[in-house]
């Protein structure tokens, strides 16, 4: 039964529609698990999307579908949303809180390809392998050694030590590269890393400086024409994290200059909308730059991984309550005790909802068996395991409480 102030609902066929073109794994968990699902290849709009979600109760999307407020106020079926891909800024992730419908994404699904391509452009900077085949696909034979070096014993720069980074600081490593980090925030330091005190001490150290920072807006042009100054002549720049983190005019000069050796970018401040778009940058054209179209974290396994990854969150929130990694509602995972009935209710988080919560199960003469309890800014959740049928009543007296935003019987 899924009960959402003021209307309850009952539990019927479960249905999700998937759109964008999600790989088949995102279908075939849903599926698996009886849950009927619709899907379709390309984005809709405001009012096509709440039309399409008229009797639907999950909702898969990737970046080109906008999932507004009016959206969620005109979707009473929905139950939770899950965004394809890396980022949310799609949704209306307060408003989707508001209205008791979690979103979910997948952080890290495509880590592994951005180390990948992270350490091709490394190496292939390092060799200048861009500007030997360029050479040769004009007809040109240079077989020379200057300028080309191994990255063994040559050290890394890491600024922003997360998934991503960290990752990196492993496999780099294991080519034999010395590795040195620097993180705003207090990180284990891997295999044999060392951690910098400031940017311009990393600086310093490095033949190779990468950025894998996250998109906070106090990034904005942390990296500039100061820090191309400050790094060591013939060294190697990368940017796979956010393209307005770094002053690109800035970089095309050191460039120019041959202060810097060369330089592979993957993101930038702003991007064409469309695939086949025109793409303008000052980084055109430049020698032993490597420019990418976004696509650090887009291989298959990454899209194979994403499907699989949201899937798994959507159908553990339908089928446990679990919230774990959802991006705008309290996060927990309780584990079910065997044979009990599970409640779910997301509440506006106000003193004392626990204890009246509690208090209408004990006066059904309901026992709780388990029981977790999260906030969340406005947002309370709690999970509760109880030993007996939950007599109709109890389930309307818990939904007509003025806190609940939505609740859910599940076994
Ligand atoms: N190019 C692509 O296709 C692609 C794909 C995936 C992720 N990304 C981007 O890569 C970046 C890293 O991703 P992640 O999963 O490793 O993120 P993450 O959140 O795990 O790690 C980011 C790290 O950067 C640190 N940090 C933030 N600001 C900093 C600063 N000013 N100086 C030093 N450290 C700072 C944080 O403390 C954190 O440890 C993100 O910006 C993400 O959007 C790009």
């Amino acid at each position: 039964m899924v009960a959402r102030t003021p209307r309850a609902h009952h539990r019927g066929v479960l249905r999700a529609l998937l759109l964008e073109n999600l790989h088949p794994f995102a279908t075939s968990i849903l599926a698996s698990e009886g849950i009927e699902v619709i899907t379709r290849t390309g984005a809709l709009d405001e009012s096509e999307l709440i039309e399409a979600l008229d009797g639907v109760h999950l909702l898969g999307i990737r970046s080109k579908t906008n999932v507004t407020e009016e959206v969620l106020a005109n979707a009473p079926d929905l139950i939770a949303v899950g965004a394809y891909c890396i980022g949310t800024n799609q949704i209306n992730l307060a408003a989707a809180a508001r209205n008791g419908v979690p979103a979910f994404n997948a952080p890290f699904s495509n880590t592994r390809s951005v180390v990948e391509i992270a350490l091709a452009d490394i190496i292939a900077l390092t060799r200048r392998l861009t500007v030997l085949d360029r050479a040769m696909h004009q007809g040109v034979w240079n077989k020379a050694s200057e300028g080309s070096h191994e990255v063994r014993g040559r050290t890394l720069g890491i600024i922003g030590y997360g998934n991503i980074g960290t990752q990196l600081s492993v496999l780099a490593e294991n080519l034999g590269m010395s590795v040195v980090f620097y993180d705003i925030a207090e990180k284990l330091a891997l295999g044999n890393a060392r951690r910098m005190e400031t940017i311009d001490e990393l600086l310093d150290a490095a033949d190779v400086v990468t950025l894998h920072v996250d998109g906070r807006d106090g990034n904005a042009g942390l990296f500039g024409g100061k820090q191309f100054a400050r790094m060591r002549p013939g060294a190697v720049f990368l940017n796979l994290s956010r393209g307005f983190v770094v002053d690109y005019t800035a970089l095309a000069e050191a460039i120019e200059s041959e202060h810097l050796a060369g330089a592979a970018i993957d993101v930038f401040p702003v991007e064409p909308k469309r695939r086949g778009d025109a793409f303008v940058s000052e980084l055109r054209n430049l020698p032993n730059v490597i420019l990418t179209p976004h696509t650090g974290g887009s291989t298959e396994e990454a899209q194979e991984a994403i499907g699989r990854f949201v899937s798994n969150k959507l159908r553990d929130y339908l089928t446990t309550g679990s919230t774990t990694l959802s991006v705008n509602v309290p996060n927990l995972a309780l584990e079910q005790t065997a044979g009990s009935h599970r409640l779910a209710h997301l509440h506006r988080n106000t003193p004392g909802v626990l204890a009246a919560v509690n208090a209408v199960l004990a006066n059904h003469g309901v026992n709780i068996e388990g029981q977790m309890l999260a906030t969340r800014g406005e947002l309370g959740y709690v999970v509760t395991d109880v030993g007996s049928d939950i007599a109709p009543d109890a389930v309307d007296a818990l939904a007509r409480m003025s806190q609940t935003v939505r609740l859910r019987l599940l076994s």
